[in-house]
């Protein structure tokens, strides 16, 4: 085996900063650290993020996950980066001075801009192009809002001084003390700007979201030589970069057409492997790349719904009904089982299938008898509806290809999954079996695998698929016109909930 034996995964997500050291070859978790991160709610619908708190925070984990092993960067073969997605940072390139703040995947102030988009018609060529929708979402839109708000910026830009990134690049800039400007597909790939199919960025659209292609960064595999740093002490390779999602994807082994896994973070992201084939999605998912190794891009379907975990922590920090996150199935387990109270988490509009930006949240079946268990299991359950929607989106799209998922079993991972009642109730409302693995720190994971890769530490993809392990199968249990009845009541509170801009 080389000298080193471990990999270090960085898992910079919505609201906290996380680094996990692994041995390898079998990626066996061996130190952990992580930091909150604070959330900026400046206006409604607006979220940003400190930049240098994402810097700051990564730089702690890093360092206190190679103290807590005993190790030095001498042991530490090569670092992998997972990050929240689509979040959009411009800095200055002499100063890495960045000229706002992070301007997180959540925030809806370019609402309006998109729309405009949409009405003048631009929406099948951006579709055709990314996968994507024309949505505030995604960065494009952000990164041209912070060019015309911030004074000077756009002549800057013009004049090649500014860069800009996802978190991923960000970071690495930093970690590379601004030698490298790079990306990798998947999170190029949630940009808008990025054609997915021939693999780079697409000037046309760079014209039409007014993003001047020199702040763009260069796109790599996820498995790669990004560069080294020193924030270790030696020197130590960046060697794997994937949006968090992607990572996951890697992590819970989903490397079969067909095969699906669903992380509950703040969000619920499912994808959907669809093997080399992008897949167009006539029921409003996204296309999207899974990940790129060796110059192959596999791609996937993806369903995005923008609150999960994060309707638990309302229930937690605005409601005050509950102690922790993990008291909520508790909570939830004692409600009257005959109540059926519908929670429309559209907190910050909502996402697959119904790309709502204006839709806030609301709530549906109250009585007099409402009390905090009913929130709880309201809460939990909104979640599994959501993913229903995902996966009915899934299905109506692959129905008859090879990469159908009809008999998929759902893989699931991230902070959620971790409560049994909500995990049967997610069965019970798919009416198919819900897989939660030994590993549930799949992204982490994903990002240390990619390093590992790099590195030559850890197996190519079949071997390492061998390695993921069930810890628990959840079985459907409800009767059938129970489970219909239930989500049909779902469905008519998102209808009285959407808005007429959807
Ligand atoms: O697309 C946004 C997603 O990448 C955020 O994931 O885990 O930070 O909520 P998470």
């Amino acid at each position: 085996m080389p000298a080193h034996g471990h990999v270090m995964a960085l898992d910079q997500g919505t609201t906290s900063t996380r680094a996990i050291l692994y041995r390898t070859p079998e990626l066996v978790p061996v130190a952990v650290a992580q930091r909150e991160i604070a959330q900026h709610f400046p206006a409604s619908g607006w979220v940003e993020h400190e930049p240098e708190d994402l810097w700051n925070s990564s730089v702690a984990v890093l360092r206190e996950a190679i103290a807590g092993a005993g190790l030095s960067a001498a042991d530490i073969a090569g670092i992998g980066i997972a990050n929240q997605r689509e979040t959009t940072l411009v800095w200055h390139r002499h100063t890495g001075r960045p000229i706002h703040r992070a301007l997180v995947w959540q925030d809806r102030r370019t609402a309006d801009a998109c729309a405009a988009l949409r009405r003048a018609g631009h929406a099948p060529r951006v579709a055709a192009a990314t996968g994507l929708l024309i949505d505030p979402y995604f960065s494009a839109t952000k990164i041209a809002w912070m060019l015309d708000h911030v004074p000077g910026a756009r002549d800057a830009a013009e004049r090649g001084e500014l860069a800009f990134g996802t978190v991923d690049s960000f970071l690495l800039w930093r970690l590379t003390e601004g030698r490298v400007h790079a990306t990798d597909a998947t999170n190029a790939a949630r940009t808008l700007l990025f054609d997915i199919h021939a693999g780079r960025w697409d000037a046309e659209l760079c014209a039409l979201f007014r993003v001047p292609p020199s702040l763009l960064p260069d796109v790599r595999d996820c498995a790669a030589m990004f560069g080294s740093t020193a924030v270790l002490g030696g020197r130590t390779p960046v060697l794997g970069i994937a949006g968090d999602q992607q990572a996951a994807t890697l992590g819970q082994a989903c490397f079969r057409p067909g095969m699906v896994k669903s992380t509950y973070g703040t969000g619920c992201f499912a994808l959907l492997n669809t093997g080399e084939t992008p897949v167009a999605s006539r029921h409003r998912l996204l296309t999207t790349i899974a990940y790129q190794l060796k110059d192959r891009r596999t791609y996937a379907l993806e369903g995005a719904i923008f609150v999960a975990g994060a309707a638990v922590q309302w229930l937690r920090d605005g409601l005050g009904l509950i102690g922790t996150a993990a008291d909520s199935g508790e909570l939830a387990a004692r409600s009257d089982p005959d109540a059926r109270l519908y929670l429309v988490p559209a907190f910050v509009g909502l996402g697959v299938p119904y790309w709502d930006a204006e839709a806030r949240g609301a709530i549906y079946g109250l009585t007099r008898a409402s009390g905090p268990a009913d929130f709880a299991r309201a809460a939990l359950e909104c979640v599994g509806y959501q993913t229903r929607d995902l996966l009915s989106a899934m299905r109506a799209d692959l129905r008859g290809s090879e990469a159908s998922g009809e008999d998929a079993v759902l893989r699931v991972d991230g902070g959620m999954v971790a409560s049994d009642w909500t995990m049967q109730f997610l069965a019970d409302i798919l009416g198919a079996p819900v897989d939660r693995p030994v590993q549930q720190e799949t992204t982490a994971l994903g990002a240390a695998y990619l390093a590992g890769l790099q590195a030559g530490l850890c197996p190519e993809p079949e071997g390492f698929a061998r390695s993921w392990q069930l810890q628990k199968r959840f079985l459907p249990q409800m009767a059938e016109a129970d489970r219909e009845a239930a989500y049909a009541g779902w469905r008519r509170a998102v209808r009285r909930t959407l808005t007429e801009t959807a």
